[in-house]
């Protein structure tokens, strides 16, 4: 098994991985409260799924208390934070692992209940998204219509992500990944149905996309480009988005990216509804990592959908250099090892994926621990 494709040795960037089965970032909305710090609980959670030369991305954190929009999800702007995000980095580098941190700003996907002072959320316009979504008590919520960004704002929001960046290398992390996917703030300025701006921030896929790499340019001037991610999700509809001509935008986009001699392009493909356990293609959408891969020219870690095989044939095409597997990593902390073994799989408990405690959490078992 191990001349698998998967099991091969794979280098993104500064980052050395000596297997490609990736864990994505999964927002799981345990931090403690109050303050949104990671806890001993969440070290536990990512020591459990870290394997040698394995990379996790963990969850997306707030860059800011603006940036906040999912009551539990953890930030990376206090000092309390990054001591808390010690404690994961510390679990998962104790079993030879790699952890890059997913950075986000939530945008118009968040709640006045979250916001400082209790005011609206913020976006690139003020164009709610549809239907619900949840207060700070995890109660159900229509969207509010967010407050549209004054163009001197976003230099501060640009140097909220900045600062992030330098917290986690504090924390202990081995990179960054800037989450400019599923329709949070750095999605909604890329795509026209959310982004309605007549400024250097809209019209144009050139204006649209000047945020995003006013963020990586800020990111990576801070650390170091070959220590930085990019998660993009062309083609995707959660969270209520829509482009007139994604493939134009997104042919920009990671053009414009692979200049920037990043890590690696982290590619959501369109075939994952987060709400559902299909595994099923959007039939109206191409196949993302494909047709952006030789645009980017760097690495490319595929997620959405994927099954053991369908990785080992992304990898053997050359159509991913690393997949990433969201809900099999939750149900199985020892995910890499399964692969490798052939080992059947835990199934996952969707009702324990948002917040609770250790049920659904930590008590998925390793192999090792059904033999005991
Ligand atoms: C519980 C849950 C939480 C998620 N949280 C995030 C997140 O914080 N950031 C992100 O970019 N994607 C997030 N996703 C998407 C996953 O990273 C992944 O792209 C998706 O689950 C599709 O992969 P899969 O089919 O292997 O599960 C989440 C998905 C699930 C199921």
């Amino acid at each position: 098994m191990s001349s698998s494709p998967l099991f091969t040795p794979v280098r993104l960037g500064a980052l050395e991985l000596q297997h490609r089965v990736v864990m994505p970032p999964l927002t799981r909305m345990r931090s403690r409260q109050p303050g949104d710090v990671p806890q001993e609980m969440n070290a536990v959670y990512y020591g459990q799924r870290a394997s040698k030369g394995g990379l996790i991305i963990a969850e997306a954190t707030d860059v800011s208390e603006q940036a906040r929009g999912y009551p539990g999800a953890p930030g990376i702007y206090s000092d309390e934070q990054v001591e808390g995000w010690r404690q994961v980095t510390d679990a998962v580098h104790a079993k030879g692992g790699l952890i890059v941190l997913q950075v986000w700003h939530t945008g118009r996907i968040s709640h006045s209940s979250m916001q400082p002072g209790g005011a609206l959320p913020v976006a690139p316009s003020a164009v709610a998204a549809p239907g619900d979504h949840m207060d700070i008590q995890g109660r159900p919520v229509p969207f509010e219509t967010p407050r549209a960004l004054r163009e001197d704002e976003i230099p501060g929001i640009v140097d909220a992500f900045r600062r992030a960046s330098v917290n986690a290398q504090r924390a202990g992390f081995d990179g960054i990944e800037i989450h400019s996917a599923n329709g949070y703030l750095i999605d909604q300025f890329l795509q026209d149905g959310t982004n309605r701006r007549e400024d250097r921030y809209g019209g144009s896929v050139e204006n649209r996309a000047r945020f995003l790499l006013e963020v990586v340019d800020a990111v990576a001037g801070a650390w170091s480009a070959d220590r930085v991610g990019v998660r993009v999700s062309p083609w995707g509809h959660f969270n209520g988005m829509s482009d007139s001509n994604p493939g134009a935008l997104f042919d920009h986009v990671t053009a414009e990216l692979g200049k920037r001699g990043l890590a690696y392009l982290h590619i959501v493909e369109p075939r994952a509804d987060q709400n559902s356990d299909t595994n099923a293609l959007d039939p109206n959408a191409p196949d993302a990592a494909s047709r952006f891969k030789s645009r980017f020219g760097g690495a490319v870690i595929a997620a959405g959908g994927f099954t053991q095989a369908t990785a080992t044939g992304a990898v053997a095409e050359g159509r991913a250099d690393a997949v990433a597997f969201g809900r099999l990593f939750i149900a199985n902390p020892d995910l890499p090892e399964r692969f490798r073994r052939g080992a059947p799989l835990n199934r996952y408990h969707r009702p324990s994926f948002y917040g609770g405690d250790a049920r659904g959490y930590l008590d998925y078992p390793s192999l090792d621990s059904e033999a005991a």
